[in-house]
């Protein structure tokens, strides 16, 4: 069976994307296959370069190894001071959708061309320090907005409630363009925060901590994140 893609998704849900950061990596295609049959709608895997930020994570033939485990959506985001060159590998590891940084040092037009031509949706994404107006000029190319709600790098670190002004602010600037673009949120989200995330505009709710150490479980973790 064919693998689903964000664009199949519902943009007016609320979607659960499990960060495989908080895995337990010895089963990891156990962990994924877990969140997967749990409900989730997406696998957010999360790589680092230990320069674009403090820490270093996976590779394209850990992802390519545990593609298998699934056919959600795998969202990939890409934490690296040169994500371009990486965009092909990624790709053909099996992802579906890439999302780059702002504050990356890659042009942001060849980066997202480079995603496009490997049929990848596109997103683009952002620091806590970094305004919205860096990415509202790309809006209409990409397919993605991901609004960090803690400094990148790190997982299970609190939730920077402050962010949530720019998520409205997307959240009106995607609905004035009309166009079909995914917003989400990165960082501390749990079923605390959640609800604050939805109201502020965003649909996709990226969670590590709060579904793979949730000592009630990850189905349950997932519907009290949907539901809050
Ligand atoms: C942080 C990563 C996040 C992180 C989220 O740089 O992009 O995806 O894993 O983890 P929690 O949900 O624990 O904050
Ligand atoms: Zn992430």
């Amino acid at each position: 069976m064919k693998r689903n893609t964000l664009e199949n998704l519902d943009y007016r849900k609320v979607l659960v994307a499990p960060s495989i950061l908080s895995a337990d990596f010895a089963r990891l295609g156990e962990e994924i296959r877990a969140v997967d049959t749990a409900g989730a709608d997406i696998i957010h895997v999360d790589i680092m370069d230990a320069h674009f930020v403090p820490n270093l994570t996976i590779g394209p033939p850990v992802v390519k190894c545990v593609r298998p485990a699934s056919r959600l959506p795998f969202d990939v985001h890409l934490m690296l001071t040169n994500p371009r060159q990486y965009v092909r590998a990624f790709a053909d590891a099996g992802a579906d959708h890439i999302t780059f940084h702002i504050e990356c040092g890659d042009g942001i037009d060849e980066t997202i061309d480079e995603i496009r031509r490997h049929s990848c949706s596109v997103g683009l994404s952002l620091k806590p320090g970094t305004a919205a107006s860096s990415i509202l000029p790309y809006l209409s190319k990409i397919d993605l907005v991901l609004v960090m709600t803690v400094e990148p790098g790190f997982g299970g670190q609190s939730f920077m409630s402050g962010m949530m002004p720019k998520v409205t602010e997307f959240r009106k600037a995607i609905d004035k363009i009309g166009l079909p673009i995914h917003l989400e949120v990165d960082g501390g989200v749990g079923p605390d925060t959640a609800g604050i995330v939805t109201k502020a505009g965003a649909n996709i709710l990226v969670a590590g901590t709060s579904v793979f150490k949730n000592p009630v479980g990850c189905r349950e973790a997932i519907k009290m994140l949907r539901n809050a």
